[in-house]
């Protein structure tokens, strides 16, 4: 099961493990990592699961989608980039270790 470890804008680090196939953001929910509220559940509606993609980790991920995108420009912190919305962030093998920072703000 891949290791995610999230990254708090105080630099507070919460290490969990995620299925593979499952989100990010889902994996964040489920193991209470602060920092991400994921209004819509998952459903592209909302931004309020940005994340900051460390640097290591983000030629690994597929581009955004054209949805993804219109939507970050929703994020209520800065928006940089690496950012991302991390229920668009799937689990696969090759993500072990995926590090994401969090934004001091999601709404
Ligand atoms: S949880 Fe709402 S856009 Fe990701």
């Amino acid at each position: 099961m891949p290791r995610i470890v999230f990254v708090g804008c105080d630099g507070d680090e919460h290490a969990v493990e995620v299925p593979v196939g499952v989100s990010a953001m889902a994996g964040a929910i489920r193991n209470n990592v602060r920092g991400i509220e994921a209004e819509c559940g998952g459903s592209l509606d909302c931004a309020t699961c940005h994340v900051y993609v460390d640097d290591r980790f983000i030629a690994r991920l597929p581009e955004p989608s054209d949805i993804e995108r219109d939507m970050l420009a929703c994020v209520a912190a800065d928006r940089r980039e690496t950012s991302r919305l991390s229920c668009q962030i799937v689990l696969t093998p090759e993500l072990e270790g995926l590090t994401l920072h969090l934004p001091e703000v999601q709404s």
